[in-house]
């Protein structure tokens, strides 16, 4: 049967296994695989990627196989051709389907009408293979997850309902501190502290900042506009400003915190340039991990 990773929660029984994997592949970066010889990645982006597009281009170059970027407005989709009979026609090319997607609605019903994995590459509510590299980053930082607490500062967004989930599944303490009405998706909460009370772990979501960094092993953050909010811009710039990750922040959350942000960043906006580029920022690690994780996730997929 195949299987998609739509969102975190699809990788609850494997997310440590799927780490751990990536550690091993990062150790033998240009070896090809067998399960991967010759098998082909669609992948569909409806917004704009840097990381994304080219870990996974990389990954499955890397891994023996070969990828196909697909642009929708170059495609019959952008002319009104349906979501579900692309997915029935690309089943029929390609062995995977990476899909960044505006709406996660969109992306169920591609994989709900696929015969091959279908893999969330971002969407307006999760960004799952994004995380898998986030918890890389801090075990390789850390020696051990379970126990360990990330606090996520600013917008209560993709990121923040992956990161929840992640760190629910891990064991991991998720402090997240928004302002009041950008809370994260409230069934995404309620489902990640119903995890996290089987996993030892707790997952709070606060409106101070100060109040959920203290202890920290990382202070995450991310943009304060998403893809798609860009007239938001103004109104969220001016709520979001208290949410900065300063040295200050860095400073209330200890000696021990990283800090880590999924980038695109803005220095300046969510995160000053003296945090993001000073000796706590682990960000480029983080970026690159997400192409050791994307082969780790293909492997599992195509076997
Ligand atoms: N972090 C991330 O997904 O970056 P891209 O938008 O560049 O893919
Ligand atoms: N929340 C951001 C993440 C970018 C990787 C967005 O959706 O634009």
């Amino acid at each position: 049967m195949k299987r998609d990773i739509i969102s975190v929660l699809d990788m609850r029984d494997d997310l440590d296994e799927i780490i751990d994997l990536s550690i091993r592949l990062k150790k033998n970066r240009y070896q090809s695989y067998d399960s991967a010889m010759n098998k082909v990645l669609g992948m569909i982006f409806e917004k704009p990627s840097t990381r994304t597009r080219v870990s996974f281009e990389t990954a499955i170059d890397q891994l023996g196989g070969h990828a196909i970027y697909l642009n929708p407005h170059d495609m019959q989709i952008g002319r009104g051709e349906t979501i579900s009979d692309t997915a029935r026609v690309l089943s029929r090319f390609v062995d995977a389907i990476v899909y960044r997607a505006f709406s996660h609605a969109n992306v169920v019903e591609l994989a709900g009408n696929s015969d091959i994995p279908v893999i969330n590459g971002l969407d307006d509510k999760e960004h799952p293979v994004q995380i898998v590299a986030d918890y890389m980053t801090l075990l390789e930082k850390r020696r051990n997850l379970s126990g360990r607490k990330l606090a996520y500062v600013g917008d209560g967004n993709n990121m923040a309902n992956s990161l929840i989930l992640g760190g629910a599944i891990l064991g991991v303490d998720v402090s997240v501190a928004c302002p009041k009405g950008f809370e994260p998706d409230r069934k995404i909460v309620e489902e990640g502290i119903k995890i996290a009370r089987e996993t030892g772990c707790k997952i709070e979501v606060l409106n101070d900042p100060k109040a959920a960094v203290p202890g920290a092993d990382a202070v995450y953050t991310d943009v304060w506009v998403s893809m798609g909010e860009e007239s938001e811009k103004e109104k969220k710039e001016k709520i979001f400003k208290p949410f900065q990750v300063n040295q200050d922040l860095m400073d209330a959350a200890g000696d021990m915190a990283l800090f880590l942000h999924c980038l695109p960043a803005h220095r300046g906006l969510e995160v000053t340039a003296q945090v993001m580029d000073g000796p706590r920022s682990v960000v480029f690690d983080q970026a690159e991990n997400r192409m050791h994780t994307e082969k780790a996730i293909l492997l599992t997929l195509l076997s």
